[in-house]
């Protein structure tokens, strides 16, 4: 074959003359006379024409070519306003690269026979936006912060201590001895801000979730920050910009995919229009008695029937500041203006999609954090590295970590969160 392969998006955007293009067959029917196929790359899909009297030679391989098949093509393409993406090729040379024979995947497979054959089913439209959808809310992160001033930092996965309980601790056999999977990168980020000052990381954090919900990975991408010498409402401003320029990205760079997901995307812009809705625990007691009529004991943790309750009274996503410090991990600093309750706070994404960012400032007493943490039923002395960033020139200082598949799920308005990765893991979901 003669020509350059360009993509089929190019291939389109070119829209006369001659062109050579490599993909998967999408769709095939035909006849002993004409073949059409869809083909698909990873940037478009595009109906070709194969004509028997120009093909005699390989009429029976084109015959009896399968979805999947991967084909490299060259023609004249033009439009033709009944072709699936609006352009067609009129094929001059064709050359099957490699067969596909009775592609296990249909429009009849429930949610597990698609799991089960997860590395097949990445293959379709749905998969694939989704995918470049998760590109640029990555993408738009590190962006986010770099052009803060913040440092990519990483931190291990195999740690010798809890730091969100100890109920979604995953242990691991560590040459005999017990070590666990990093649930955050947070004590050992503490440390690198006294180096650093702003850092973030976008990593795994792993948790032994018992619950089979929409919302609950065992392993799930981490988007985390944290900064010395800023103050409680900097991380409710940085969390708050970081989600405004993710879903500005998005709807800016992925109209397409989010039109195949069959996204409303007009859900989505009150998010780049107002500021989200900053409230304490207390004003949400409140608001779900007089509006929802639930009543909610003060102490109590919000439920996700609560959450979502709550998230159906707005259109953005809502800061919930000032939580009872019971129901909180240990190192959130207590409210030096009320010590039941933490300088921490939840942001709730809008439509059910539940608790999308988790922060807080960071106690800075020793004392306080071996008192809450003998309170969890935990070990102090595991933590002596920790409290060394208290002992060697503490600093205000605090943090946030964002579940990206939560993110994503809201944004592109999946059923499941195991949707918004390529290989999600659940209780009961580990393979492929
Ligand atoms: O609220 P979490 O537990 O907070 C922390 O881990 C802090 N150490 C973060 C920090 O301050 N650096 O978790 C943060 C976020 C949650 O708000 C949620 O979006 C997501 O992580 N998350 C999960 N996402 C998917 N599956 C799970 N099982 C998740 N658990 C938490
Ligand atoms: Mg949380």
């Amino acid at each position: 074959m003669m020509e350059k392969y360009i993509s089929i998006a190019d291939a389109i955007k070119k829209g006369k003359g001659k062109v050579a293009v490599r993909g998967w067959v999408y769709r095939e029917r035909g006849s002993n006379k004409i073949k059409f196929i869809v083909l698909r790359d990873s940037s478009d899909i595009i109906q070709c024409v194969l004509e028997r009297d120009k093909f005699e030679k390989d009429w029976e391989k084109i015959d009896k070519l399968q979805i999947e098949s991967s084909v490299k093509i060259s023609g004249t393409i033009k439009e033709d306003k009944r072709a699936p993406s609006g352009y067609e090729i009129n094929v001059d040379e064709f050359e099957l690269v490699g067969e596909s024979i009775d592609f296990p995947i249909n429009k009849d497979l429930n949610e597990e026979l698609l799991g089960d054959r997860r590395h097949l089913w990445l293959r379709s439209r749905k998969m694939t936006s989704i995918l470049k959808i998760r590109d640029t809310v990555l993408q738009g992160l590190r962006e986010h912060w770099h052009k803060k001033g913040f440092y990519e930092y990483h931190s291990p996965s195999l740690l010798g201590m809890q730091a969100e309980g100890g109920a979604t601790l995953f242990k691991v056999d560590y040459f005999g001895k017990p070590l666990y999977l990093a649930q955050t990168w947070q004590l050992h980020a503490e440390p690198g801000i006294f180096a650093l000052e702003k850092i973030f990381t976008i990593q795994p954090s792993f948790r032994a979730e018992k619950s089979k919900t929409s919302r609950h990975l065992t392993e799930y991408w981490h988007a985390e920050m944290e900064s010395a010498w800023e103050d409680f409402e900097y991380l409710q401003d940085d969390a708050e910009e970081a989600i405004k320029e993710i879903v500005a990205e998005v709807l800016k760079k992925n109209k397409e995919e989010l039109e195949i997901l069959g996204r409303d995307v007009k859900k989505l812009e009150p998010v780049l229009k107002k500021k989200f809705p900053r409230m304490s625990y207390d004003d949400v007691l409140k608001i779900l008695a007089d509006k929802s009529k639930m009543k909610i004991t003060w102490g109590k943790d919000l439920r996700t029937i609560e959450e979502d309750e709550l998230s159906k009274l707005y259109d953005t996503p809502i800061i919930v500041t000032r939580y009872p410090k019971a129901v909180k991990a240990f190192y959130m600093k207590e409210d030096p203006k009320n010590p039941k309750v933490v300088l921490g706070f939840d942001m709730i994404a809008p439509e059910g999609y539940g608790e999308i960012v988790g922060a807080s400032q960071r106690e800075e007493s020793i004392e306080k954090l071996k008192e809450n943490l003998i309170a969890q039923g935990e070990d102090p002395s595991k933590y002596e590295f920790y409290f060394d960033t208290r002992r060697y020139g503490s600093v205000p200082h605090g943090g946030f970590g964002m579940g990206v598949e939560r993110v994503i799920s809201w944004i592109c308005g999946l059923d499941t969160i195991k949707d918004a990765m390529p290989f999600p893991r659940t209780m009961t979901r580990y393979s492929p």
